[in-house]
């Protein structure tokens, strides 16, 4: 495990090549290598380009190529790690039995106003021990990375409260330290009102704010602030309030917006230059005008809006809107049980107009771009990670062609292999 690699004779080196955030037209090219070569060293890619030209180059500069491990990609296409770049992955307990109410016909919001939701996941996270929630992320981040996945985004906001807000950080950052998958934390106190403070919401916005968040950004427990800006959660004022201090404390911006109701969020998430809005379901075409002029990556989560039965975002809208767009699965206990990559694959083209180009550059550089890390990751590009995914089929086109079944072979994290299916699975312990 020394971050030495070589892969070469991949039928398609899929680049995602750029260190920033790709806009409208620019998504649909993905800079492709026909039968291309990455060599890793110490983690970090060192060279990008044709099998013929990376093999003379090694071949010139005498490199002891004993030192390097070497994948044949033969018929094989090798894209970066996908960045899953909006997930809720700690958390206690489960909610099955909302499931089967939302089956029944009750709407999500219905329950969360009636004591479920949510609040129903802060009652067992609470509850939960750190090694509980440990094992528990274990487990979630290694599925995650048999889909291809090598960062994650993970929030808070199954506390509520300081201590567990606070855990569930700490968690995260435990979780980095241990597992291959890296991990982006947003603290996000702000997800739903919990009893105690039932209608006092800006005491409790008060109390995140000034009490809570400070802790967090002092101990640098997050990188992000986020904040479930929705009718009947929380306001674009509280909203403003909680943002404009997490700004001011260093922390970059996220929002939870035009979800379920359109209030503003996505001209809330431009005000403020967030670096990322979510969901985006109801977003209305000035706040996505905004969102496109002041350069915000409009995440979108269709696992979401399948699971909920709500309409998708307007995906194509967007993109043509010259937005950048990154997809995201929002793996949580309630409105989306899934880390599936291949299921976001199949609703972002065939129900919301994405085509397979523009979905690869939303999982890779886009989604990097919405963790603010794409200049390190998200794309093969020299002096970035060594992370990818090795397919086992010879295109990207067959990702979502291969309905709701990952094609993902192999997976590399900063030059050592850590998956591999024909092995069973995790090449570590
Ligand atoms: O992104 N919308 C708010 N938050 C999550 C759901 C969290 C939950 O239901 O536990 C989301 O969909
Ligand atoms: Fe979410």
């Amino acid at each position: 495990m020394n971050g030495n690699l070589i892969i070469k004779n991949a039928s398609e080196l899929v680049t995602c090549s750029g260190f920033s955030a790709k806009k409208g037209a620019e998504m649909s090219d993905l800079k492709i290598i026909p039968d291309g070569a990455v060599v890793i060293k110490k983690g970090i890619i060192e060279a990008v380009g044709s099998t013929q030209d990376i093999m003379s180059g090694l071949e010139k500069t005498e490199s002891d190529l004993s030192d390097f491990d070497i994948i044949d990609a033969k018929n094989r296409a090798v894209l970066p790690g996908f960045v899953d770049s909006h997930t809720h992955f700690v958390f206690g307990g489960f909610r099955a039995e909302e499931f089967s109410w939302r089956l029944r016909g009750d709407s999500y919001m219905e329950i969360m106003k009636r004591g479920g939701g949510i609040v129903n996941t802060v009652r067992a996270t609470r509850q939960a021990a750190m090694e509980e929630l440990v094992q528990s992320g274990i487990t979630r981040l290694d599925s995650m990375l048999s889909f291809g996945v090598t960062t994650v985004e993970g929030k808070s906001g199954y506390g509520l409260d300081c201590d567990t807000e606070i855990k569930q950080l700490e968690v995260m950052a435990h979780l980095n330290k241990i597992h291959y998958v890296d991990i982006v934390p947003t603290f996000l106190g702000a997800h739903a009102v919990p009893e105690a403070y039932k209608g006092k919401e800006n005491a409790f916005i008060e109390f995140m704010t000034n009490e809570v968040m400070p802790r967090v950004a002092q101990r640098e427990l997050a990188e992000f602030c986020d904040i479930f800006c929705e009718k009947n959660v929380f306001s674009i004022a509280q909203s403003r309030r909680l943002l404009s201090k997490a700004k001011e404390l260093g922390l970059k911006l996220k929002l939870h917006a035009d979800e379920i109701v359109q209030t503003g969020g996505a001209e809330l998430a431009a005000e403020l230059v967030a670096t990322s809005a979510d969901h985006l379901l109801q977003a209305s075409a000035e706040g996505i005008r905004q969102m496109a002029a002041a350069g915000v990556v409009a995440t979108l989560l269709p696992a979401t809006a399948f699971s909920l039965k709500e309409p998708y975002a307007r995906g194509r809208y967007m993109i043509d809107s010259n937005c950048a767009v990154a997809l995201a699965t929002d793996f949580n206990p309630g409105s989306c049980f899934t880390e599936s990559i291949p299921l976001i694959f199949a609703l972002a083209t065939l129900y919301m107009d994405i085509t397979t180009e523009e979905a690869v550059t939303a999982l890779t550089i886009n989604a990097a771009a919405a963790v603010d890390r794409a200049k390190t990751i998200g794309s093969l590009d020299v002096g970035k990670h060594g992370d990818l995914a090795v397919l086992e089929y010879p295109s990207y086109k067959f990702i979502p062609y291969h309905i709701g079944i990952s094609t993902v072979d192999k997976v590399v994290k900063n030059g050592n292999l850590v998956f591999d299916r024909k092995k069973g699975g995790m090449t570590y312990c």
